[in-house]
């Protein structure tokens, strides 16, 4: 069996992520500020989940949780059922860069390097052997429908475009786990769709799991989980049955 059937086989049932009873308080005394109060929410293998809510409502204070780049002060984080709270700072970037793939609002491609240039990169700064990553990188590009424009710098390329190879850039060492703070902020609707397209076309041929912020209400339609926050807690959560892309 190979790895990716193994991925699905285990996406129909099972929690990839946990959280449960996360808090985050940032600096101390007066000065103190909550961002997230006792989180408890559970990520279903091969599924999208979309956090919203009011700027500060500490959607990226919990993404930084989940993908394992910030730690609680309270509470536990699992990932595949292993506790992932309180390892140390190697081991959550030696997680992050086997099992996690990030993606900011911002794309944060290099401008002198090619499309190519840029996911290969990537994958030469995660540490991943060299050899094979020429395929890996092409593999990427042609999953987000980029592999024809490749040699493009960012400048040449749409917005939606730099987004869909900052995407591939994210998923070419193959992550269980995909995260994407406000991934269409950046782009018009049009464009917007497309990325979600993506993340969708990445869930059902791969089994991945996303999980990613946005502040348009069109796309929570598109995704399988909703949780909204309020400072800084759960105050809604809905599950869809059926996908829309
Ligand atoms: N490093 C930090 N130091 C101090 N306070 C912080 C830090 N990061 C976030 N906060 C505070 O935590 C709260 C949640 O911030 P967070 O960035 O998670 O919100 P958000 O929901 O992502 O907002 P936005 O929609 O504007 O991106 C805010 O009150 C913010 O000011
Ligand atoms: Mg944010």
């Amino acid at each position: 069996m190979s790895e990716r059937e193994e991925r699905q086989e285990t996406a129909s049932g099972g929690l990839l992520l946990e959280a449960a009873g996360v808090g985050r308080v940032f600096g101390s005394g007066n000065a103190a500020v909550t961002a997230l109060k006792d989180i408890r929410l559970g990520v279903q293998q091969g599924t999208i989940t979309a956090l919203k809510g009011r700027s500060g409502s500490g959607k990226t204070t919990l993404l930084n949780i989940l993908s394992s780049l910030d730690e609680p002060n309270e509470g536990r984080v699992f990932f595949r059922g292993r506790d992932i709270t309180g390892l140390t700072a190697k081991a959550r970037d030696a997680l992050r860069r086997k099992e996690i793939g990030l993606v900011f609002q911002s794309f944060g491609l290099i401008p002198l390097m090619s499309a190519y240039e840029n996911v290969e990169f990537g994958l030469r700064i995660a540490g991943t052997p060299t050899s094979g990553n020429r395929g890996a990188a092409e593999r990427a590009l042609e999953r987000v429908g980029m592999r024809e424009r490749m040699k493009h710098r960012p400048s040449e390329l749409s917005g939606g475009e730099q987004q869909r190879v900052a995407i591939a850039r994210a998923i070419a060492h193959e992550p269980e786990l995909l995260i994407a703070d406000e991934p269409t902020a950046e782009l018009d609707t049009k464009m917007g769709l497309q990325v979600m397209r993506v993340f969708r076309d990445l869930v059902t041929r791969t089994g991945m799991t996303i999980v990613m912020t946005t502040h348009d209400p069109g796309l929570m339609e598109l995704v399988d989980h909703v949780i909204e926050l309020e400072d800084g807690r759960i105050v809604a959560q809905t599950t869809r049955e059926h996908s829309l892309v």
